[in-house]
């Protein structure tokens, strides 16, 4: 019985006040619901709409996918972060080709295995076009249930994940299953929000436990207290007129397939690469350096301008890099880092 208060309760706010004119809710397709949900698997909502857009534009579907090469799809990715996203897409696209003839899959089975897809996005995708009966779970979704009902102790682990599951799937209405999930991910993000909830306007208030006992804190989810470690790197700037040199990054570090500065973990090693590139380093500029947050650490960026007077040999072996053009920039994918330093020289 409360499971069903609970969903009628979420299903007529929806009604009422829910989102159905984000982008990717218009002419939905299976296609266009797949891109914007794993654009929202680590953004928010207004930083994804015009990355959205712009996507669609360029890729209206799967056929206009496969027609493109992963760079064209890390340039449109770029300054959106968690670049693995892109290149799941790009393999996404040519699984669903050669295996499902084309057709983006209906099943859910099929769906987990497709890479960047885990059991919420495909239930997501699933319940959003063709309101199938799946549910969803994120974070947002999790502080709701742990906050409404009440539950205390809830650390990141497979426990928490395995029992709220459990109860999501419970709740989950079998009809309106879509109207439901976006029901509860607006709730999630515009009122019941992780430091200052609007339980005042929340349909949950009534029945809600961290309402009645004025304990928002005690019900959410623990964050693992990991102080994030400060890497250091040196970005290597070199400049020639108004062109940049940025080589593609082939490590699998964090910018893989990215184009960017010479880039370095080590002071030493940045000289030592100048050295063996034969680059006069008498004259020399260090800009300000910057910080920059990852999910798992934190990087503080040098960064080193040398101004070349005339292109040095190794500067021409094609596919080492390019010269980035800061007039008429090439359309590469770069780090949302490299675009932050970029700006220090304009
Ligand atoms: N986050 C994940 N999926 C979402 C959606 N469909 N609308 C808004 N935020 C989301
Ligand atoms: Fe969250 Fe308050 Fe709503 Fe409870 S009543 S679900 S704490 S916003």
């Amino acid at each position: 019985m409360t499971f069903y208060v609970f969903s009628q309760l979420i299903l007529n706010w929806y009604h009422l006040n829910g989102r159905k004119n984000l982008p990717w809710q218009k002419n939905k397709t299976l296609y266009k619901v797949w891109i914007s949900e794993i654009m929202l698997q680590q953004t928010q909502v207004k930083t994804v709409i015009p990355y959205f857009k712009k996507f669609i534009l360029k890729f209206p579907n799967l056929n206009y996918l496969n027609n493109g090469n992963l760079n064209d799809i890390l340039y449109l990715w770029s300054g959106l972060g968690y670049y693995k996203r892109a290149k799941n897409i790009y393999e996404t696209a040519k699984i669903i080709k050669t295996k499902f003839s084309g057709k983006f899959p209906k099943n859910i089975l099929d769906l987990v295995k497709l890479p960047g897809i885990g059991k919420s996005t495909a239930g997501a995708i699933l319940s959003f076009t063709l309101n199938y009966f799946h549910s969803i779970l994120d974070g947002n979704i999790k502080r709701i249930l742990i906050r409404y009902y009440g539950i205390i102790g809830c650390e990141h682990n497979t426990k928490t994940e395995k029992k709220l599951w459990n109860l999501i799937e419970t709740i989950t209405p079998i009809h309106n299953t879509g109207s439901f999930n976006q029901g509860i991910i607006d709730i999630g993000a515009l009122i019941c929000k992780p430091k200052l909830p609007k339980c005042n306007i929340c349909p949950l208030n009534i029945t809600c436990i961290a309402h009645k006992e004025k304990e928002w804190i005690k019900y959410s989810l623990k964050k693992n207290q990991k102080v994030k470690v400060i890497k250091d790197y040196w970005f290597i700037i070199i400049r020639f007129e108004n062109k940049i040199w940025m080589q593609k990054n082939t490590t699998k570090n964090i910018w893989n397939n990215l184009f960017c500065f010479p880039n370095f973990e080590k002071k030493n090693q940045s000289i030592e690469w100048l050295k063996t590139n034969k680059i006069n380093i008498k004259k020399y500029k260090k800009l300000n350096s910057i910080n920059h947050d990852f999910s798992h650490f934190k990087i503080k960026a040098h960064s080193i301008l040398i101004e070349l007077f005339f292109k040095q040999n190794f500067f021409d072996i094609k596919d080492k890099g390019v010269w980035y053009n800061l007039e008429k920039p090439q359309k590469i994918g770069l780090p949302k880092l490299v675009e932050k330093i970029l700006k220090l020289l304009i």
